[in-house]
């Protein structure tokens, strides 16, 4: 009897395709009648999320050691202060004496944060909100983005727009590594630059919000084949948008983390050419 009360709970924990039987089935208290491992991938996307957050936090305060000529770190570029190391142009002038991080690093920032897969990735391994598909909030009630500070998250359509500028320039720093002191030529951190430059491109560019921009609110595609056409492309790179965001994410640090090792003198830059 015992087994068969066993083999019945396991039965009833376990059955996500099949419904409760029987009239009295009612409400389960189970959080979730998954049975495959998904909690697995919240892991590595929390220790993936806190390494960038406490990595990024350190850096763009940290106020120095971020230009190796002719490198300049993604995480100070554009650099708009006249107390910057390599100003692209003296935006603000001497009176600003913080990081001049600061003055962008919130643009990309803000637009990462309300990212569509961002959200999803910390909302299950940060938040539980919900932890997976198909499993219960740790939160009593769902609210989703319909409250404050959540509803705020509708402003990444408006980031996706600020964000344009800082990736051209990143495509200016890309053609600014190649130029060294004694002409044009390849080191290791120009392959790292233009990574870096370009796995944001493909991030920025195969965002929810871009593919909106193009072919959003078009009744009739026929009559709008240029949308169209962008609308496909942006559509087939927003089919690995995550992907993007991850490679985004690591080149970042890496172009980051090796001017820095540049800057303190720790190794020079390989010239490959
Ligand atoms: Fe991810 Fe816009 S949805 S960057």
């Amino acid at each position: 009897m015992l087994r068969r009360i066993l083999r019945d709970e396991r039965g009833a924990v376990g059955t996500a395709a099949r419904p409760p039987a029987g009239p009295s089935a009612g409400p389960h208290a189970a959080a979730t009648l998954r049975r495959d491992p998904w909690a697995r991938e919240i892991l590595p996307i929390l220790i993936g999320l806190g390494i960038f957050v406490i990595y990024a936090t350190w850096r763009a305060f940290m106020n120095a050691h971020y230009y190796a000529a002719p490198y300049i770190s993604p995480f100070y570029s554009p650099c708009l202060a006249a107390n910057c190391a390599h100003p692209l142009a003296t935006v603000f002038g001497p009176w600003w004496r913080l990081t001049p991080s600061l003055l962008i690093v919130w643009v990309p920032l803000g637009f990462r944060l309300s990212c569509y897969y961002a959200r999803k990735a910390y909302y299950r391994s940060v938040l539980w909100a919900p932890p997976a598909c198909a499993v219960r909030d740790r939160a009593a009630a769902y609210t989703g983005e319909t409250r404050f500070p959540w509803v705020l998250q509708n402003i990444h359509r408006y980031f996706f727009w600020l964000v344009l500028p800082i990736v051209a320039i990143h495509w200016y720093d890309v053609a600014l590594a190649f130029r060294f002191e004694d002409g044009v030529g390849l080191g290791l951190g120009s392959l790292i630059i233009l990574a870096d430059a370009t796995f944001l491109s493909l991030y920025t560019f195969s965002c929810h919000a871009c593919r909106h921009a193009c072919g959003g609110a078009v009744n009739t595609f026929s009559r709008a084949p240029v949308r169209r056409t962008l609308w496909r492309w942006v559509s087939a790179l927003n089919v690995h948008h995550g992907l993007w965001f991850w490679l985004a994410l690591g080149t970042i640090v890496l172009a980051d983390l090796y001017i820095y090792l540049l800057a303190l003198g720790t190794f020079a830059d390989v010239r490959l050419l």
